[in-house]
């Protein structure tokens, strides 16, 4: 499962980065309006500093403009993916850009009956919310297995992305359900690698190395 870092901030996709885990990016309007920066200029920043695919969200509404919108982003860099809202505009300037050769991450997605839709137009990424799922009372996990066992059962070749994911058994959940990508939030990814035991064990080693090296010190 590739690990994508849900945000438009640059500092934290830097400090991500350097680990060597980093497989993509996800943006969408919310994340780059936090930025309060010009989006263009972001995105491409975005798209220079990261290898792995970089999720673009279009903004227009209806299909035509949205379709045209789309092109715009996908000239922007070779690992530019385009998304596209789960609507009939969004299918329809998905479908078309699709056709064009482009790369489509189809977002807003809440069932498994719109995950089969953008399997169908050939989407390159499917996005299952999964913790806006669960903020309505409904569990966001199921509908992900949901959605990797009828793409796994009809031979889609779409990616299955978790989104929305809220904590680190969210991540490891998906991984067990089969998700192709795994995007979360900055303050997500640094608690998986954080572990009390670690920081436990880590300070005996240095407190054990330190008493060696006063004791070599004393005995010379
Ligand atoms: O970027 C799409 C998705 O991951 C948004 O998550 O936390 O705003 O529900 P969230």
């Amino acid at each position: 499962m590739r690990l994508f870092l849900d945000t438009a901030n640059l500092e934290e996709i830097r400090e991500i980065n350097r680990w060597g885990v980093l497989s993509g990016i996800t943006t969408n309007p919310t994340l780059v309006s936090k930025e309060n920066d010009d989006p263009e200029a972001l995105w491409k920043e975005i798209l220079a500093e990261v290898e792995g695919d970089v999720s673009l969200e279009t903004t227009e509404p209806e299909a035509d403009p949205m379709y045209k919108q789309g092109l715009h982003l996908a000239q922007m860099g070779p690992n530019a993916v385009v998304k596209v809202p789960m609507t009939p505009d969004g299918l329809e300037a998905g479908k078309r850009l699709v056709a064009e050769g482009i790369r489509i991450n189809v977002t807003l997605v809440f069932s498994p009956a719109q995950a089969i839709l953008a399997a169908e137009i050939g989407a390159y990424i499917v996005s299952p919310f999964l913790g806006r799922i669960d903020d309505v009372a409904s569990d966001g996990m199921y509908a992900l297995r949901q959605i990797c066992e009828i793409y796994d059962i009809q031979g889609y070749d779409t990616n299955v992305l978790a989104a929305s994911l809220r904590h680190p058994m969210h991540v490891v959940e998906s991984a067990i359900a089969g998700a192709d990508i795994a995007t979360m939030p900055y303050d997500v990814f640094v608690k998986l690698v954080k572990h009390p035991l670690t920081d436990v064990g880590l300070q005996k080693f240095a407190q054990d190395w330190q008493a060696l090296q006063r004791n070599l010190k004393g005995g010379a």
